[in-house]
């Protein structure tokens, strides 16, 4: 039992994105070792048919097992709507969690929040993985989705509240207005970048946002200290990618609040 509690956790994205739930594990587990894998070669994912996104999230996960991982986190919302079943197949004794069920459960809790709006990418919206996911907690909640796929392209540039920004939010989340939304799901790896700003953009409707990389932090330290796996004596971080971008560590650190001190390249099997 020892040796799996020094274990790393494995986290992994279509890209960098994910590193929004990297930086929440860090926060949420500090003495945990983690090992972060970024498909920087072949995001997005969120454009891409649900068969290719499986083929790469699988072969990511043999990538982790391989390495030891004693818990994986999907960081992707667009392999969590995907691919979570065939991930846990795979991972056998490993416990997998994942950003949906993460957020849904958060938004769930909330007393009497029976109006939930869900952002995502076309992949995660088109899936309606949090509607059914909401849905199989109560069916009688409302879910209104809306796909923001120019948001991602927006975080890896940095705006995040120019006058460009701010006018793509308006563009997508004014079809929230007057839907009387309680709470707005992130449900995309970059969009805890406009954390601060969507509030503004939803003009102060005291809407409660759910950033799921948060969520699934809180999950992980649960479902270790439940299984009494965790680590008290770690914190080391390893990031690897499938291709290095060009200025992939000044997207890196505005995805994990920190600068990353070693980043490999590795090619999948
Ligand atoms: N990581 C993806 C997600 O959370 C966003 C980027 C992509 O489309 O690959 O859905």
């Amino acid at each position: 039992m020892q040796d799996l509690k020094n274990a790393p956790i494995g986290i992994f994205d279509s890209g960098i994105g994910g590193l929004t739930v990297a930086k929440a594990v860090i926060d949420a587990l500090p003495h945990e070792d983690i090992i972060y894998f970024g498909d920087t070669a072949r995001v997005p994912y969120g454009i891409k048919s649900e068969e290719t996104v499986r083929a790469y999230a699988l072969q990511i996960t043999n990538f982790l097992l391989k390495r030891g991982v004693k818990m994986i986190l999907i960081a992707c919302n667009t392999v969590s709507a995907s691919a979570k079943e065939e991930i846990i197949q795979a991972a056998g004794d490993i416990p997998v969690l994942d950003v949906i069920t993460a957020g849904t459960r958060n938004a769930v809790s909330l007393p009497n929040h029976k109006n939930i709006g869900v952002i995502g990418t076309l992949g995660t919206v088109n899936s309606r993985a949090y509607v059914e996911a909401i849905h199989a907690f109560d069916t009688t909640i409302k879910v209104k989705q809306q796909a923001c796929p120019l948001l991602v392209p927006l975080a890896e540039e940095g705006w995040i509240d120019n006058e460009v920004a701010i006018q793509t939010l308006h563009h997508y989340l004014d079809e929230f207005k007057g839907s009387g939304i309680q709470s707005l799901i992130l449900g995309c790896t970059h969009y805890p970048l406009f954390k601060e700003i969507i509030p503004k953009i939803l003009n102060g409707e005291g809407v409660e946002i759910i950033d799921s990389a948060e969520s699934i932090a809180a999950s992980a330290k649960a479902k270790l200290a439940e299984l009494d796996l965790l680590n008290t004596t770690g914190g080391d971080f390893r990031c690897f990618v499938s291709d290095r971008p060009q200025r992939f560590h000044e997207l890196a650190e505005r995805f994990l609040g920190r600068s990353l001190s070693s980043v490999e390249v590795v090619a999948l099997d």
